[in-house]
């Protein structure tokens, strides 16, 4: 996996070229990065912002073309531009600083209805926009667009000739094309299945970029380096030590005026699938043979299969009602606009994994996610056993006393690894203390995960994308308990989610850890 360090860091002004030549830091580039559904709520939040600040950090060439495909007929390149500039200032940035490259790479064009014709209008485009920039035809084509217009762009793009790498006509030189494709990636296996039929009849699975945004934050990706740069963790990570593994992905959010898309989705599809899952293989996954894509991917995917079918009586679906989150009142899900007086729709899950490898055989992996919990917390927890003697008997039960590991994806990135000391003097008094390490402290402001993404698809870097294989093993594991027949419990928001989630750690005698402050 390429270092991510330096793509990090603060805001600066577009480098010149001089400066550029002498700085390390390579530019990536140039090319022409399509976004499709270029007026979307996704591309005006994450992407148009992610692209500026690339290029306000010179890490993007400056003669990378924009062009923005969507149906808004009312819109030319003058208008998308200023739509540029609002979508970054409300992001934080001062477009002057970066307003020439806003007028002179960012393009419009309406796709109409999605006709092949219409798909014939942009690649026309794009190969006008190459002419006229002296440009390579190595190209993006990102589906920043709602899943249900997914078949028929990829179509489009296919029939209209925009999936094949281009080839030089006059050296032969092969220029690159690139797909991505956000999540949700199909709504269950045999969905994601035909999706990826459909993506790879046009296209190479060496092309496509399945986003999951949760791969491009700095603490996922450092959950590798932390388990295969330090020997002294990996000793340690496998049944012999490891009691259970619990990974929380709570939010304090609500539907947040997205009641439409999540009203179909919920808590499995939304998380658990995806950002849930794709964290459980990184702790599961065995060492690759080498820190490449192909070779980190292969072994997510294993360790994927090596998970059991889930039974119902591992599974907990709760959704929220009214509650009260930080002093604030806040209405229950069914009475969030959008949302049907009787939804079934699950806003939290808590699931029971269990891996049946040589690694983790008998040691439980707990999943969960929720909306409108107590607080936001996004982390993994290895709770290693208790000492097989536990001499201090009179001072506490082991089980209290056990060693603990916290990775914390956000807030407060970091990990803690709690262990005991004796408390100086007399009587005997042992305290659990944790050896800590938190970005913040370390490092300036860690970069956004699109901003990571963004310039590994320019780089051709899959590490940090999910692999076909990787969205069909989850899908394979979850549809079973999206035939809704289980049963949704409620919680009321601002809690930890319904009491059945802690009845299935109680069974095992477990109990889940509510973030660093529980
Ligand atoms: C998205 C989900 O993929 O991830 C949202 O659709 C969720 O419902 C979001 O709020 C959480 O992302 P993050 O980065 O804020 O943890």
């Amino acid at each position: 996996m390429a270092t991510k360090a330096a793509r990090g860091g603060r805001v600066k002004a577009p480098q010149s070229r001089e400066e550029r030549s002498t700085n390390e830091r390579p530019i990536h580039g140039p090319c022409t990065f399509v976004v499709f559904g270029g007026t979307g709520d996704l591309a005006r939040r994450k992407i148009l912002p992610a692209l500026s600040r690339l290029r306000l950090e010179g890490l993007i060439s400056d003669d990378t073309t924009v062009l923005a495909v969507a149906r808004d007929t009312g819109l030319d390149d003058r208008g998308y531009r200023d739509m540029v500039r609002q979508a970054i200032e409300d992001d934080g940035m001062s477009p002057e600083q970066i307003d020439r490259w806003i007028e002179e790479t960012v393009f419009y064009e309406c796709i109409g209805k999605g006709s092949a014709n219409d798909f014939k209008a942009v690649a026309a485009r794009i190969e006008k926009l190459e002419k006229e920039r002296n440009q390579l035809p190595n190209r993006i084509f990102y589906l920043a667009l709602p899943p249900n217009v997914f078949p028929a762009t990829i179509q489009g793009l296919g029939e209209a000739g925009l999936s094949r790498n281009v080839t030089g006509s006059g050296n032969g030189t092969k220029y690159w094309t690139r797909l991505v494709i956000e999540k949700p990636f199909g709504r269950d296996l045999q969905s994601a299945e035909a999706l990826n039929q459909l993506i790879h009849k046009y296209f190479d699975e060496s092309q496509v970029y399945r986003i999951d945004h949760y791969l491009g934050k700095e603490t996922v990706q450092n959950l590798l380096v932390f388990r295969f740069a330090n020997s002294v963790f990996e000793s340690l990570w496998n049944r012999d030590h490891v009691e259970s593994v619990q990974v929380t992905v709570a939010e304090e959010l609500g539907v947040e005026g997205r009641a439409a898309y999540y009203e179909q989705a919920g808590a499995v599809r939304d998380i658990i699938q995806n950002h849930g899952t794709q964290l459980i293989a990184l702790v599961a996954m065995e060492v690759p043979a080498m820190m490449t894509a192909e070779f980190i991917r292969q072994e997510k995917v294993k360790a994927l299969r090596s998970i059991k079918a889930i039974t119902p009586k591992n599974v907990v679906l709760g959704q929220y009602t009214h509650g009260e989150i930080n002093d604030q009142s806040v209405p229950g899900y069914r009475e969030e606009p959008g949302v049907a007086p009787s939804s079934r729709t699950e806003t939290f899950a808590a699931v029971r994994l269990e891996i049946d490898s040589w690694r983790w055989q008998g040691v439980p992996f707990f999943l969960r996610t929720g909306k409108r919990l107590k607080r936001r917390v996004t982390e993994i927890v290895v709770k290693f056993r208790r000492p097989p003697v536990w001499m201090f008997t009179p001072l506490g039960s082991p089980d209290v006393h056990r060693n603990t590991l916290r990775l914390t994806i956000q807030p407060d990135e970091g990990f803690a690894l709690y262990f005991h000391i004796k408390a100086p003097g007399k009587p005997l008094k042992l305290e659990r203390l944790p050896l800590d390490f938190f970005y913040k402290e370390r490092f300036d402001e860690l970069p956004e995960a699109y901003q990571t993404l963004l310039l590994d698809v320019v780089d051709g870097d899959q590490t940090l994308f999910v692999h076909a294989d990787e969205v069909e093993a989850a899908w394979r594991l979850f549809t079973p308990i999206l035939d809704n027949t289980l049963a949704v419990s409620f919680y009321a928001a601002g809690s930890w989610g319904p009491k059945e989630s802690d009845d299935l750690l109680q069974r095992g005698g477990q109990k889940w850890s509510n973030g660093p402050r529980s």
